[in-house]
């Protein structure tokens, strides 16, 4: 991949004050700088492996807490460890957790500045394409207690977040195309052209790194319009949902065979179909976003989604009115709303003849 020239920093505002994203070549080796011995230092297991000889100085320090990046460590039921970790090196107010990972480790230090001592000052190294393109911005901590995912959590913006592309090189290409998911679905909530033009840079994207960070940028800058705008979820941000709904319940019914954002691209092709099923969009939509999403899920077309699990998973979501499922669809022009719908026959048959669909593509 070709060098990378110097990106600008992204300014996010947020209930605790403005934080700034910052791309930073070789961000690990300098990490210690951002991290006075006041700093606790919370890393994904497998990067503090992969990255050692730039991570050195702060692997040495015996306050540095490792954890593997799996659900079963961002459960509730896994927090005492912590705790007793940090405690024990003497966390004290005023302290500053520094987070080095993807999404699992946002989400548990996210969860440890909001309530460790009643609240402490977070920084955020993201690793991974999905927490570097969308989730590093936007203040949630959402952490799983036993089998249910993400059903605690709080808004807690970083202080800071640090950027370094080339750590995405050690991804695998399932961990990339999970983190592009995100980057389609917010540039589809921007409507039709904003989609169009990532999905016609989609093999460029995955083959070269200005362009890959071309769309990184553009994709946090479209979401800091919607967490800005709507830091607490309580309305247009919802839109962020697109896809979600589906691709949470295809996480749930397949056991969590399918990283989320590979989940999410084909919960955005599934939004697609039911809607055009609903006669609430065009075939024309569905034909325009196919491909792309396609080509993203490529090689988990054929993991088996029980259709009944399915379901259940959908009813069972969070966003979810007492009467009607909350889904995010897209009308006729391919502009996406939200849309309460009934979880009737007719919904479970265009869930159906989706996923036979599916599995016999
Ligand atoms: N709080 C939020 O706003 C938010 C938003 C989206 C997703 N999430 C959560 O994030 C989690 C998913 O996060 P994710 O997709 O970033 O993945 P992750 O944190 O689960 O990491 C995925 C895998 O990549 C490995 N890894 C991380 N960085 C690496 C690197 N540079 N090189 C090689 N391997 C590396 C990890 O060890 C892990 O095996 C889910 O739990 C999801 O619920 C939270
Ligand atoms: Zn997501």
């Amino acid at each position: 991949m070709a060098a990378s020239r110097a990106l600008e920093d992204l300014v996010v505002e947020s209930h605790k004050g403005p934080y700034r994203v910052r791309f930073k070549p070789g961000a690990l080796e300098s990490l210690e700088d951002t991290c006075p011995s006041s700093t606790f230092v919370v890393i994904d297991q497998r990067v503090a492996d992969l990255y050692q000889d730039q991570l050195r100085e702060v692997l040495a320090r015996p306050s540095t807490l490792r954890i593997e990046a799996t659900e079963v460590r961002k459960a509730l039921e896994s927090f005492p460890d912590y705790v007793d970790h940090l405690v024990a090196h003497r966390i004290r107010k005023g302290h500053v957790l520094t987070a080095v990972g993807g999404g699992i480790l946002q989400d548990i230090v996210c969860f440890l500045a909001a309530t460790l001592l009643r609240g402490l000052d977070w920084h955020f190294f993201p690793t991974t394409l999905l927490a570097q393109a969308d989730s590093c911005i936007g203040s949630k901590s959402s952490i799983n207690v036993r089998a249910t995912k993400n059903v605690v959590g709080t808004f807690t913006p970083p202080r800071q977040v640090v950027v370094d592309v080339a750590l995405l090189d050690t991804l695998s290409e399932a961990e990339i195309r999970s983190g592009v998911g995100e980057m389609l679905k917010v540039h589809a909530i921007a409507g039709p052209e904003t989609f169009n033009e990532i999905a016609a840079d989609y093999n460029r994207l995955l083959a070269e790194r200005d362009v890959l960070e071309h769309y990184i940028v553009r994709s946090l800058e479209l979401k800091r319009v919607l967490v800005e705008n709507d830091e607490f979820d309580q309305g247009p941000r919802r839109i962020m949902n697109y896809g979600h709904s589906f691709g949470h319940a295809i996480e749930s019914a397949t056991g969590f065979a399918v990283p989320h954002g590979i989940a999410v691209t084909i919960g955005m092709d599934m939004a697609n179909h039911v809607a055009l099923a609903l006669g609430r969009t065009s075939e024309e939509t569905v034909a325009r976003m196919k491909p792309v999403l396609v080509m993203n899920y490529a090689g988990f077309e054929g993991t088996p989604i029980p259709v009944d699990a399915l379901l259940r998973a959908i009813a069972k979501d969070k966003k979810n009115t007492a009467s009607a499922l909350r889904l995010v669809l897209p009308d006729r022009a391919g502009r996406l709303s939200l849309v309460d719908q009934a979880a009737d026959e007719r919904f479970r048959r265009a869930c159906e003849d989706y996923l036979e669909e599916l599995a016999a593509a």
